[in-house]
């Protein structure tokens, strides 16, 4: 077994980034050499509790002087390219950072062409998989339990750029991450364009994947209450169907399965960073190391993010989309430029507060 420390900066120290970067103090694998933050006092309160290691205000700077093995960014969704920039010149071999992949597709594309240029290998933070509830619902959907798997849909009252990217991920991998052909879709509502997580209030749409795989998505406003969760944020159900039988799992809910040959199952589960992060950061030395590819790889998150941007194209444009994307696009400023200005209509009054339309 290799026992090599692999070398971390990790750029961001609010929620997110704190989980990394203790995780990745906690896990002997992992060294963290660097952390940064252009608020100095967040950056002060973290040093303490990750074995004070250097810090900097500047990424491209503290990565440059430290040349990490690793570099994990966990800033906001508006801060993707000059982080991939910087984890590239700085020859890291492998770039951890969050959902959703990029705002728009002419960032993606650059990330992407940025990454395989260098041959950097890269993860992103879709450590939902990890939940037992969620893993639950991959071994009965791979076992066979559920006959021809013919659909996938994932719901979640909390907004697209916060959500749909993890929707779309467990469906993907629910169903043996099948490649998509095409995507439809409507959006509505303005408030959430004002938001650090930008996004139409409400956003739905159909994908049709390869292998007569028919997906639903939606995030939003309009979303439907998931009765059995009581914490918003957690109400998220992400299900398939096949000939012989169907599973689902709500973030904060559990999972529960039905089929013909396994008859009723169902158990608990909720969402849980503490026991997601460990093992989501294990796979990085496991891939580090020539051993299994990360479950979280960016060739597979990337190809949710473009069905994610193929939804706001459609929703902006109209008609189907073709998959794969062949040329960028800025999807905020299409979405921005005809979404009306008329209110969201909300599935169910559970959806206002976070809309503030109380
Ligand atoms: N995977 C998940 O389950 C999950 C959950 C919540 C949030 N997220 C994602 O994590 C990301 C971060 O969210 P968060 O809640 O941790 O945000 P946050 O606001 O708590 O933290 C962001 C940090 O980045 C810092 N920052 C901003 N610009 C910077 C720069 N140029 N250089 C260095 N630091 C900079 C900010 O000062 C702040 O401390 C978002 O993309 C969000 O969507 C993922």
């Amino acid at each position: 077994m290799s026992n090599q420390k692999y070398r971390v900066v990790v750029v961001g120290m609010g929620k997110r980034g704190m989980h990394h970067a203790t995780t990745f103090h906690a896990n002997p694998r992992f060294e963290v050499v660097g952390i940064c933050d252009i608020d100095a006092a967040r950056l002060e309160a973290a040093k303490v509790k990750l074995g004070n290691p250097k810090t900097g205000t500047d990424a491209a700077k503290l990565a440059a002087e430290v040349k990490p093995d690793v570099f994990c960014f966990c800033t906001l969704p508006n801060l993707r390219v000059p982080m991939i920039e910087a984890a590239v010149k700085s020859g890291a071999k492998l770039v951890a950072f969050e959902k959703p992949v990029a705002l728009t597709s002419i960032e993606a594309f650059k990330m992407k062409a940025l990454l395989d240029g260098a041959g950097v290998k890269a993860v992103v933070s879709h450590q939902h998989r990890y939940g037992s509830h969620y893993q639950k619902i991959k071994q009965i959907a791979a076992s066979g339990a559920l006959g021809r798997i013919h659909t996938v849909y994932g719901s979640s009252t909390g907004w697209m750029t916060h959500m749909l990217s993890h929707l779309i991920d467990y469906a993907r991998w629910y169903t043996g991450e099948p490649e998509a052909e095409w995507v439809m879709a409507q959006a509505a509502g303005r408030i959430k364009f004002a938001d650090n997580h930008p996004s139409p209030d409400y956003i739905a749409g159909v994908v049709q994947f390869a292998g007569g795989i028919r997906g639903w998505f939606e995030a939003g406003a309009g979303a439907p209450d998931q009765p059995e969760v009581a914490k918003w944020w957690g109400k998220n159900r992400i299900g398939v169907q096949g000939t012989e039988g169907f599973a689902e799992v709500l973030t904060n809910g559990g999972w529960r399965a039905l089929s013909r040959r396994d008859g009723y199952q169902s158990g608990d589960g909720a969402m849980n960073y503490e026991a997601d992060m460990p093992p989501y950061i294990q796979d990085m030395a496991d891939w580090l190391d020539g051993k299994a590819v990360h479950p979280c790889n960016f060739a597979s998150a990337y190809k949710g993010f473009e069905i994610m941007a193929a939804m706001q194209r459609s929703a902006a444009q109209g008609g189907q989309v073709a998959l794969p994307l062949t040329a960028p696009a800025d999807e905020q400023a299409l979405l921005k430029s005809v979404v009306a200005e008329r209110t969201v209509l909300v599935s169910d009054p559970v959806n206002k507060k976070e809309f503030g339309l109380v």
